[in-house]
């Protein structure tokens, strides 16, 4: 009996916090990643700020997102613009802004003509997914 209700304890807590799921570290996890893949351009000077005002050089920076808005929305990696650039592909299921499409497009161009290494790998993906989805903390 006793066992029992220790089991629905943490089932509860499971449900409530994602007992057992790592917290992903912005300063530890996601920082490093966006310094070594984006900051080229995306930091004052570079082409990508120039042209979105986007800039990864610290966690105020990240979050303010564009000069015309957010590109993370805390608790929702689905609908984060940056989550949908690193991914690579667009959702058709979800209503993109009408010119995404074409930054979209213009995003891959850039990246390409630099260098293929900047393709995140999946891990990488995940740990900014994860970061998004547990709230986008300055931790
Ligand atoms: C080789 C240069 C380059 C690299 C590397 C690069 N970007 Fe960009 N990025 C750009 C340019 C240029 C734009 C502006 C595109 C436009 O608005 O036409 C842009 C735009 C963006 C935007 C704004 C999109 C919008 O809706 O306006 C986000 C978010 C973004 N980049 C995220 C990233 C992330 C995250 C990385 C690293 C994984 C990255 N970029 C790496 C060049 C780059």
């Amino acid at each position: 009996m006793l066992t029992l209700r220790i089991g629905f304890v943490c089932l509860v807590a499971l449900l409530a916090a994602g007992c057992g799921q790592r917290q992903v570290s912005f300063k530890q996890d996601v920082f490093p990643i966006l310094q070594k893949n984006c900051s080229v351009c995306h930091a004052p000077g570079g082409p990508g700020y120039i042209a979105s005002g986007f800039s990864v050089m610290s966690y105020q920076d990240v979050m303010r997102g564009t000069r015309y808005g957010r590109v993370i929305i805390p608790g929702s990696s689905i609908s984060s613009t940056l989550v949908r650039l690193i991914q690579h592909r667009a959702n058709p299921l979800i209503n993109m802004p009408k010119n995404f499409q074409l930054v979209y497009n213009k995003h891959e161009e850039y990246i390409h003509a630099e260098s293929n290494a900047r393709r995140l790998p999946s891990t990488d993906i995940k740990l900014i997914k994860e970061w998004i989805n547990q709230g986008a903390k300055d931790n």
